[in-house]
């Protein structure tokens, strides 16, 4: 097999999306739409791979690091042009080179391999991976001699009336010989409505030098969207969601409406997971089989244990065991462990803060920066107190320790194991293991008090 190079062109600033995002840097479920082509590309192993950039071009490079080498396209002339800047790379290397743009997130490694086998099967010095569109409003089409060769392609402001009724798209990926691309890239000029450089140019000038140029027609248009504005960006996410629901579907898992489930690429889902609508599942979050999520829960880089259940709950960035209930309504936020059989309940929040097996906090808790063993009670109302306004301070409470309603742990604070906290009191000083504390003012009850000062 000859040497395979890929060139992903990600220079543009993305006018059409008016943002102050760079266009190839908005997420699709979750991931930057270049991330998605990048990563493609890479399952492949091309010999080489270089993105074009230009329009926040570090922003793209912190993104995509160090798998993909750089070209930078100072001036935006032009795809053909931000072709032309892989030229001190590429240009003088035998083999093929596929060019990609970085706004089409939804093409797969399948069909560039297609491309690729289509290309080399018909020993072309050119192949265009062109599509069906009902509406091909925006692209560039393929234009066709009467022999049903491509002869050229045009785009959507360059073209006649008669050639914007064609439905054959160019979809902006291509296969070409890597020296004959930078051989007629040099021919290209700016002579268009737009003043650019257009990389399909190349497909005419090797058409007329009679050189044999191909077409691969994929049958899935969804695939080969590209994305100019957020109209497109939502159509691309709808797309991407139904892919990945599919996949979690087959592979076992029970979505109740897969049209309000938001998984992200990272994401894995264990067997016989049961996820209620309103659930966004992001980053590389990992979750055990047989749970229930949902509904309305929002779970990010987190790794949920088999058989645990979270319902109308935000989990960030934390580790929660097996057979855990959490919520309704409840707020896990980062670095937290939670082991397994822990009970946490409505309108609970948890920050930085371990919980040992079988322990429970209810209701209306705030448990910050503590270390709380196994089978805990945490009654409603209790918090730990962490904060001075300065410092945060840490809290550890001892297995079976039992802490009484709306009780006030001032950190740094121990509590014993089995120790006992009577409802309502304020604790300021460690408690020693299977002690009882209580700290708050008597009751006094003053007689006829109401009757007398009526
Ligand atoms: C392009 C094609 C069109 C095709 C469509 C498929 C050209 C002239 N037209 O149109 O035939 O149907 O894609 O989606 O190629 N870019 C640079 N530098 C530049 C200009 C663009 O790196 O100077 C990058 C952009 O960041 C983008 C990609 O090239 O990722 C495509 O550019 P865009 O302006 O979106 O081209 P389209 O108008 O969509
Ligand atoms: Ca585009």
């Amino acid at each position: 097999m000859s040497s395979r190079y890929a060139v992903i062109l990600a220079a543009g600033q993305g006018t059409r999306m008016k943002s102050k995002l760079y266009k190839v840097l908005h997420p699709v479920c979750g991931k930057p739409m270049v991330q998605h082509v990048v990563d493609q590309v890479t399952e492949l192993g091309f010999d080489e791979i270089v993105t074009i950039v230009g329009y926040g071009a570090e922003i793209v490079r912190e993104q995509l690091g160090k798998k993909v080498a750089y070209a930078v396209q100072e001036k935006q002339l032009g795809t053909g042009h931000a072709v032309m800047q892989a030229e001190d790379v590429l240009g003088i290397k035998e083999g093929t080179t596929v060019v990609l743009c970085g706004d089409t997130p939804l093409i797969t490694a399948k069909t560039i391999e297609n491309l690729l086998k289509h290309h080399e099967s018909q020993v072309a010095k050119a192949t265009v991976l062109t599509a069906y569109a009902e509406n091909p409003t925006g692209y560039g089409r393929m234009v066709r001699n009467q022999d049903g060769l491509v002869e050229r392609i045009v785009e959507q402001k360059d073209a006649s009336e008669k050639e914007q009724e064609i439905n054959e798209i160019n979809t902006g990926t291509y296969c070409f010989d890597n020296k004959a691309l930078f051989e007629s890239l040099k021919h290209v000029g700016n002579k268009n409505s737009q003043g650019e450089y257009y990389l399909p140019d190349v497909i005419e000038i090797l058409q007329k030098s009679g050189e044999t140029i191909a077409a691969y027609q994929t049958e899935d248009f969804g695939e080969t969207l590209g994305v100019n504005d957020r109209v497109a960006l939502s159509e691309a996410e709808a797309i991407m969601k139904k892919r990945i629901n599919e996949m979690w579907m087959r592979n076992g898992v029970t979505i109740i409406d897969p049209q309000q489930t938001y998984i992200s690429t990272e994401a894995m889902i264990g067997q016989d997971t049961v996820i209620y609508p309103g659930t966004v599942i992001s980053g590389s979050t990992e979750i055990g089989t047989e749970c229930i999520i949902g509904p309305n829960s929002e779970i990010k880089d987190s790794q949920i244990g088999d058989s645990t259940t979270i319902k109308q709950s935000v989990v960030y960035d934390s580790y929660i065991g097996a057979n855990v209930a959490i919520g309704p309504f409840a707020h896990i936020r980062p670095q937290s462990k939670i082991n397994d059989e822990v009970r946490i309940g409505n309108f609970v929040e948890i920050k930085k803060s371990t919980l040992g097996k079988g322990s429970k906090a209810s209701h209306l808790s705030y448990i910050g920066d503590s270390d709380i063993g196994s089978e805990v009670n945490f009654s409603c109302g209790a918090v730990t107190v962490n904060y001075d306004g300065k410092n945060k301070f840490l809290t550890k409470i001892e297995d079976g320790a039992f802490i009484g309603c709306n009780s006030n742990l001032i950190a740094p604070v121990t509590i014993g194991k089995n120790a006992l906290i009577a409802a309502g009191s304020t604790i300021t000083d460690d408690v020693p293991s299977e002690a009882l504390s209580i700290a708050r003012a008597r009751q006094t009850n003053k007689e006829e008090y109401v009757k007398k000062n009526n």
